[in-house]
């Protein structure tokens, strides 16, 4: 019998996504705003929301592809203003992961979302490093930070950014380029990459999202990244695939994320287990839960489900959000080893 056909192979699955321990590798934290703190933070601050009840929130997030999603994203964080915004928006997303069994996040922030609307670099910072620290000591969640430049802005933009960060380099892990993908190519960012190349920091991009193969080889050739976000569409170009597999690139995809803004028509579109089959490193991630409807464990058990997939392939799910991380090499052991061992307690009889 198809393993996957059976219900209680289903239930040790299930079980198995719970438990096991996991990285999150693409994670815009503004995007973890929940209409709730939305509603509240903008009482906090008097700042006029354009909804009148929370689920009017939830009910606006239909979204025909990236950039409908972008304009209600922009909106919502207007609501964040003071340090205590941005701790407590990080702070509720570590406490909610840690039930899904994350143990390292590696967060995205957009700091020209904010410092564009006035709000000072080294509020967001503060403010989210606090949570972020608190969370490693208090919940046992490792994190690594990335400042994303908005790709629609300008190089100028970018550059200014990164000066603003130059006090903080000590804190921030690494950069990224997100926002709307097509029109906004990774090449026109090649002399800030670089420059941040020097500086020692860690380089991933938004590629291959809406965006054709060709913005993937640009991040790769060009930007030089370490890592891909998305990539959904490298898979329509056999030689990018080749080159990613030998390179042993990880790639960070959203299940949800797809769906919600129709880079997918259905769930069993995802490319997860197709990436997994051809050898791609790759990972399962959120991208901005509260927009898209689920966090971590949500888009586990959606892929799960759709393409059925074993407990073997979820472990490597799991085993690639460490291998795929930051992290030194001691903690992807750790993250690994704590994997094996569930798999090994899962297969034994009950
Ligand atoms: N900013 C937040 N989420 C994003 C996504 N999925 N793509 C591009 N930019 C984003
Ligand atoms: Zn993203």
């Amino acid at each position: 019998m198809n393993p996957v056909m059976d219900q209680s192979y289903n239930d040790k699955r299930a079980a198995f996504i719970a438990a096991v321990p996991k990285a999150e590798l693409h994670l815009h934290i503004e995007g973890s705003l929940e209409p709730e703190m939305m509603f509240a933070l903008a009482r906090r601050n008097g700042v006029e929301l354009p909804y009148d009840s929370v689920e009017a929130v939830s009910a606006a997030y239909q979204f025909a592809n990236l950039q409908e999603f972008l304009d209600l994203y922009y909106l919502g964080m207007q609501v964040l203003v003071e340090e205590e915004d941005f701790y407590d928006l990080t702070m509720a997303y570590l406490e909610r992961v840690r039930r899904d069994n994350v143990r390292h996040v590696e967060i995205f922030f957009d700091p020209q979302g904010h410092t564009e609307r006035g709000i000072p670099f080294d509020r967001v910072m503060q403010g989210i490093q606090r949570a972020l620290d608190e969370g490693r000591d208090r919940l046992g969640i490792s994190y690594k930070l990335i400042m994303c430049f908005l790709r629609h802005l300008s190089e100028e933009s970018a550059f200014a950014t990164l000066a603003d960060a130059e006090p903080w380099l000590t804190k921030i892990d690494g950069v990224g380029l997100d926002s709307g993908e097509v029109g906004n190519p990774p090449e026109e960012f090649a002399r800030v990459f670089e420059k941040c190349r020097d500086l020692g920091l860690k380089l991933v991009a938004h590629a291959g999202e809406e965006g054709p193969p060709d913005y993937v080889w640009q991040a790769l050739d060009t930007l030089k990244i370490d890592r891909i976000d998305h990539g959904n569409r490298a898979l329509e170009d056999a030689a990018l695939v080749e080159r990613i597999v030998a390179d042993g690139y990880t790639l960070t995809v959203c299940p949800l994320s797809n769906l919600k803004l129709c880079v997918i028509d259905d769930i069993g579109e995802s490319p997860v287990k197709t990436m997994l089959d051809q050898g791609i490193k790759v990972t399962v991630n959120s991208d901005d839960p509260s927009y898209f409807g689920g966090y971590i464990n949500d888009n586990y058990h959606a892929v799960a489900n759709a393409l059925d997939l074993t407990i073997e392939e979820i472990a490597a799910l799991a085993a690639n959000s460490f291998t795929g991380s930051f992290l030194g090499a001691d903690e992807i052991a750790k993250g690994q080893a704590e994997i094996d061992l569930l798999m090994r307690r899962t297969a034994e009889p009950e």
